[in-house]
């Protein structure tokens, strides 16, 4: 029987207010105290101070609900997991209860009051890490065995490590894994070596439920709890938050990141609300749970009936839905659309479910009750009674106003920018053009492509893209952690992927000619994405010689060095340079190889790759791991190819 969310949001509350916890209502999604961030974006970082020792006023064990936005997914929104706005059911112990108390209670409430099958199971626990000290989680490894064991379930234990041990090893018949911090650890900043003085994060241990779909091996050779395939699901991780970081010597003097244990240790877990929905339902689609089925019902209507089951709208469906919620709940905490920060955001968020409101034929209507505005009402209704500042009169007034109004400033705008396209005398568009329809228009990038496209012109993407990238103030206020050089973050499974990103484009080089040059990138922990120049499609036995030779240079072994250098030096021995970028007098080149290369000696001329770069890389190639293997090559614009590459 399915659960709707409200159920599943009182059973989690209730189920630990049973056991000694205060119920504490969720923090804004815009933090109180804290410039570092723009957004709340997970359910302790309102509760930092208490997690580092400071008292709180009701008590050592909390639990709530907790309002989340994370601005870095929203261009994953359209797949059947992500989402930009999410409840995080979090429970904490300040100091009090620990592992042998939060582990055997997260299992009953997952399986008695919720009710999901225990050999639907599957846990994941931290492998330890011997430079900083940290001690292999055998503790919660034997407690997880004996709860298996109690439903007549042999839980055998698999050592992984790294997301790419795990496509390599696989399930091996497992049922709780061992992987290492870029998957068990967990803090604000990511891995150990990246916590800020002062940040507390601690091991991890997480559940993942099986939705039994077959493996797809375009993600990696085998399936293991974190692939991304979409046979598992995270349902919940409970942090065993019992370290701080601080500044240490190390035994030749150097200074080093050392953890020292905080005063007293926590228990910080999470589960996403509609994670556990989707579990409850069996069903993997996150967009299936009760409050976005009203959305999209009511969506269908307003587009004249197209289905969300139809592939080609799915994403649409998706994206409107995701961002309407979002919007209502960053009006509830009096964020306002603008040209910046967190307005920005807000703004994108409208626009886009406005642009995917087009897209889907909804009558787009001028009146002040228009599909965006209703489904911000269904949020509404949906979530007032628990989050009592979406409810009454005013809220509702502003809620509405806000949407439809920039909803209407948009289709303003549009129109404007409609004329401007059409009088932009026959030929292509032009980056500059793209990018004066965006400024001036507001013209979505999207928009524009697809108007090029219904009228058989095209758009120098990767050009208006570098002339976004210039455009600083919009890019700052994108998002609310923006690292350099297209990296989503500095984990090491990113900074692996980097220094793989190095190897392709020499590689490519090679294969291609050197007529290749880098157009754009971007990385994240999953994937490595480059645009480059190239004029046609690569055949499959040019592709097979590129991953050949990258991995090639894992195998060599090659050190990665880092120099700092005048410009014209480096330019002089072909560092290569990223496309439209503007570096200053003094710039940081990496090189990789020869293999007797140093930083003292970096040999350049014996280099196998030399790039402009502000890292960060890993020192040796064969630290990449793995496989290196190109998921897809594509066009992107006239003269532009595009790879998506990872290492299995
Ligand atoms: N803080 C942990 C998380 O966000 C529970 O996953």
């Amino acid at each position: 029987m399915d659960m709707d969310i409200s159920e599943i949001r009182t059973k989690y509350l209730e189920f630990f207010e049973k056991r000694g916890h205060a119920i504490i209502p969720s923090a804004p999604i815009i933090p109180e105290n804290d410039p570092t961030t723009l957004f709340t974006g997970s359910g302790m970082q309102p509760l930092i101070p208490y997690l580092l020792g400071k008292k709180h006023p009701v008590g050592d064990r909390l639990v709530n609900s907790q309002t989340c936005f994370r601005a870095l997914d929203i261009d994953e929104v359209g797949d059947n997991r992500h989402t930009t706005f999410f409840e995080m059911l979090g429970n904490w112990s300040l100091g009090d209860y620990f592992k042998k108390e939060q582990l055997p209670w997260l299992f009953e409430f997952l399986t008695q009051e919720i009710g999901l099958d225990a050999r639907r199971l599957y846990v994941t626990a931290f492998i330890g890490d011997e430079k900083n000290g940290i001690p292999r989680d055998t503790e919660s490894v034997a407690m997880w065995k004996e709860l298996f064991e109690k439903k007549g379930i042999d839980a055998k234990e698999v050592i992984l490590g790294s997301g790419a041990d795990g496509y390599r090893i696989g399930m091996q018949n497992g049922r709780i894994f061992y992987y290492d911090a870029s998957k068990n650890w967990w803090s604000r900043a990511g891995l150990p070596e990246n916590m800020p003085e002062g940040e507390p994060g601690g091991p991890d241990s997480e559940v993942f439920y099986d939705f039994l779909t077959p493996h797809d091996k375009k993600f990696g050779a085998e399936c293991h709890p974190n692939c991304e395939c979409g046979r598992f699901l995270e349902i919940g991780n409970a942090v065993f938050m019992q370290y701080i970081s601080a500044q240490g010597r190390s035994a030749s003097g150097g200074k080093q990141t050392v953890f020292n244990r905080l005063p007293k240790q926590n228990v910080d877990f999470g589960g996403g609300l509609e994670r556990i929905a989707a579990a409850k339902n069996d069903n993997p689609d996150v967009f299936a749970t009760d409050v976005f089925e009203e959305l999209i019902a009511l969506l269908e209507f307003y587009s004249d009936g197209k289905s969300y089951d139809d592939s080609r709208y799915t994403k649409s469906f998706r994206i409107i839905a995701d961002h309407i919620r979002a919007a209502t709940f960053m009006i509830a905490d009096e964020v306002k659309p603008s040209n910046t920060d967190r307005g920005y955001v807000l703004r994108r968020l409208i626009r886009r479910a406005a642009q995917h409101a087009i897209s889907l034929g909804c009558a787009q209507g001028q009146e002040k009750e228009n599909e965006l505005v209703r489904c911000a009402i269904i949020v509404i209704e949906k979530y007032k009674q628990w989050y009592t500042k979406l409810d009454g009169e005013e809220i509702y007034e502003t809620i509405s106003r806000e949407i439809w109004q920039e909803e209407k400033q948009f289709a303003h705008t549009l129109e404007q920018g409609t004329r401007e396209f059409e009088k932009m005398a026959g030929g292509n568009i032009s980056d500059e053009q793209a990018f004066m329809l965006f400024t001036t228009y507001g013209f979505p990038l999207e928009m524009t492509l697809e108007m090029a496209q219904e009228r058989g012109k095209s758009v120098d993407e990767m050009g208006f893209r570098a002339l976004m990238e210039k455009h600083k103030d919009m890019s700052r206020a994108g998002s609310e952690q923006k690292f350099k050089g297209g990296l989503a973050d500095t984990s090491l499974a990113t900074t692996r992927l980097h220094t793989a990103h190095h190897l392709l484009l020499k590689a490519l080089q090679i294969v291609l000619g050197t007529h290749v040059k880098q157009r754009g990138s971007n990385i994240t922990s999953e994937r490595l994405r480059i645009d480059f120049s190239h004029g046609e499609k690569m055949k499959p036995e040019e592709i097979k010689e590129v991953e050949r030779i990258v991995n090639e240079k894992v195998q060599e072994a090659l050190p990665v060095t880092c120099s700092t250098l005048p410009k014209s030096e480096a330019e002089k021995l072909g560092a290569q340079q990223e496309f439209g970028a503007k570096y200053p007098d003094m710039v940081s080149v990496y090189s990789v190889g020869p293999k007797d290369a140093t930083p003292e000696n970096p040999q350049f001329g014996k280099a196998f790759s030399i790039e402009f770069c502000g890292g960060p890389h890993v020192e040796n190639t064969k630290e990449l791991g793995g496989t290196f293997k190109i998921l897809k090559e594509e066009a992107v614009a006239s003269g532009i190819r595009r790879i998506k590459a990872v290492l299995v």
